[in-house]
């Protein structure tokens, strides 16, 4: 019997763009999974502290095969587990996400990572989330999403997300970490964060999460369409 296609659309930007929570909004809507390559990287980096970045090649690599991440669930209810023990709340701290975005410079780290997120890619159809689903992990979806929006107004919005939640929340110091971030992932020479060719690219600066949810739930349903007319025996 012939396999049943995995189909997979891509969700690439900046950090604090709304990507998340639009990402899981988007799979719910299509009843695929939901695929938070970020939470790798920080599992990662959680797992094997910042020790790793002075690990010789070889301990590195020996240390990363000792994780094995899978895919568990549908929409919002999908979570990643490595080593099948489910992400906790430890990989949101701001010194994970720096020490994920130093181990995202890292070509043996990268290589590991992308191996792991397409063997998951074959098993579930995915709204996949990151910073190069569309250029490198994934570069045949069947839909490519690139979100953008100036630093000031992901810093705004990062600010009013913490104080919903009751935690304290400093926008110079917010807006520091998110550009610092930007430049570590746009500058590193191995799979930086870019557009692919053909993502279609959301500016939204201007725009509320509806307003984007709207555009990617229509686009993908275009393009999940014409895919299906081309599969049709
Ligand atoms: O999306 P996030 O903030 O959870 O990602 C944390 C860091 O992990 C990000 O700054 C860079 C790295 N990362 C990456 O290099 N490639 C991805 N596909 C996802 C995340």
């Amino acid at each position: 019997m012939p396999e049943t296609p995995h189909h997979i659309i891509t969700l690439d930007g900046p950090a604090g763009v709304g990507k998340s929570t639009l990402a899981k909004r988007l799979a719910d809507a299509l009843g695929f999974a939901y695929l938070d390559t970020g939470a790798m990287f920080r599992m990662t980096a959680l797992l094997l502290g910042p020790a790793v970045l002075e690990y010789s090649v070889k301990n590195r690599e020996k240390a990363l095969q000792g994780l094995v991440f899978s895919l568990e669930g549908h929409g919002d209810a999908s979570r990643i587990l490595c080593n099948q023990i489910p992400a906790d709340e430890r990989i949101r701290s701001e010194a994970i996400a720096s020490l994920a975005a130093s181990l995202g410079a890292l070509e043996d780290v990268r290589a590991f990572l992308k191996q792991s997120q397409q063997r998951i890619g074959q098993k579930h159809c995915l709204v996949a989330e990151g910073r190069d689903m569309g250029t490198v992990v994934f570069p045949t979806a069947d839909c490519k999403f690139f979100l953008d929006a100036a630093p000031r107004e992901r810093a705004r919005r990062r600010v009013v997300q913490l104080r919903e939640m009751g935690k304290a929340a400093d926008f110079d110091g917010i807006l520091k970490q998110i550009m610092e971030r930007d430049h570590k992932d746009r500058t590193r020479p191995i799979a930086p964060l870019k557009a692919a060719d053909d993502a279609v690219i959301i500016d939204t600066t201007n725009l509320d999460l509806d307003g984007v949810f709207d555009i990617l739930l229509r686009q993908s349903q275009k393009c999940l369409s014409t895919q299906a007319l081309r599969e049709q025996p």
